[in-house]
């Protein structure tokens, strides 16, 4: 029997290319929300004796999570032999301390609430940064899929003069990786957040921005303040119209339109959440993280 990828709203074209990759079935996870707010989740009714995987999009996650939750555990009461968590964007690991007293420090609580309900799990880039693995977060096998190369290759296609600037420290990880594998120059800036809409960059160089394409590349855009601060500081350096990738396309309210407002060229991201601006496929990363978890192999013994 196929394994199962039971598949949440919204992520079915990414189901797609992933039950491609894997030799995988899908179904959906049907939600139903009642007027009160509540959600009634409802799966295929026999899972014994199957792999299942649930794929979650977490752009929403409070919405989400529960509903998350309730299909776990229904899958295994429904006989589901194993049941994974595929979750390209691993939401709440940016709450990785007690930024200040009193605060949840949330990274650690959600990773808890997800591995009480699944056996493993495989997402794309999590925010690691004072955490310093997906190890040292979850007791359960948890596999990290890495975008770098997929989008070094797409920049490298599309961008052949791009230099490429990470707009904070945090960046710098896949900013050096993706730039080494490109092999084309990089520069990382400095940010201090003074609000959920106010950051402020250190000045790009001014020599790197005139002589290349600026892409900007960070991990999310959530208000997009961050990218937007970035292009407007490239196009304030005389930089051409500056293009930028991301990797979980959050893009909360008007984000993408003050980007673009800006003074962005373009802005692309991966199929990690789907949005129009996907570009860059991720699917055979996620499928490789996940089967080297032994899923959908055949039962032991
Ligand atoms: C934070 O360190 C992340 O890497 C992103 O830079 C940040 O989450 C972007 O947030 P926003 O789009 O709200 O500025």
């Amino acid at each position: 029997m196929k394994p199962l990828l039971l598949v949440f709203p919204g992520m079915e074209r990414l189901a797609a290319a992933l039950a491609a990759e894997l030799d995988a079935e899908r179904a959906p996870v049907a939600l139903h929300r009642f007027p009160d707010g509540e959600t009634l989740v409802a799966l295929p009714p026999d899972l014994d004796g199957r792999d299942a995987a649930l794929l979650v999009g977490l752009r929403d996650p409070d919405r989400q999570a529960l509903a998350l939750r309730f299909a776990a555990v229904t899958a295994r009461e429904l006989g589901a032999r194993r049941v994974g968590l595929i979750a390209p964007y691993m939401a709440y690991m940016r709450q990785d301390a007690r930024f200040a007293p009193g605060q949840a420090v949330s990274a650690p609580i959600f990773a808890r609430f997800l591995e009480e309900g699944v056996d493993w799990l495989t997402t794309l880039d999590p925010h690691l940064h004072r955490i310093p693995s997906l190890d040292a977060l979850f007791s359960i096998p948890a596999r990290r899929a890495v975008a770098a190369p997929a989008i070094a290759r797409w920049v490298a296609a599309n961008v052949p003069d791009a230099a490429l600037l990470g707009p904070d420290g945090e960046s710098g990880q896949w900013v050096r990786e993706a730039a080494r594998l490109a092999g084309l120059p990089f520069e990382v800036l400095t940010k201090r957040r003074s609000g959920d809409f106010e950051v402020t960059l250190s000045a790009p160089s001014a020599r790197l921005a005139r002589t290349h394409t600026p892409v900007v590349v960070d991990d999310i855009a959530s208000s997009g303040r961050t990218m937007a601060r970035a292009v407007a500081l490239l196009r304030e350096a005389g930089a051409r119209a500056p293009v930028c990738v991301v990797t979980h396309a959050i893009f909360a309210g008007d984000a993408l339109e003050v980007i673009m407002a800006a003074g962005a060229a373009r802005v692309v991201s991966t199929t990690s959440l789907p949005h129009p601006t996907n570009a860059i496929e991720i699917a055979p990363q996620l499928a490789a993280e996940t089967r080297a978890l032994g899923w959908g192999a055949a039962p032991e013994g």
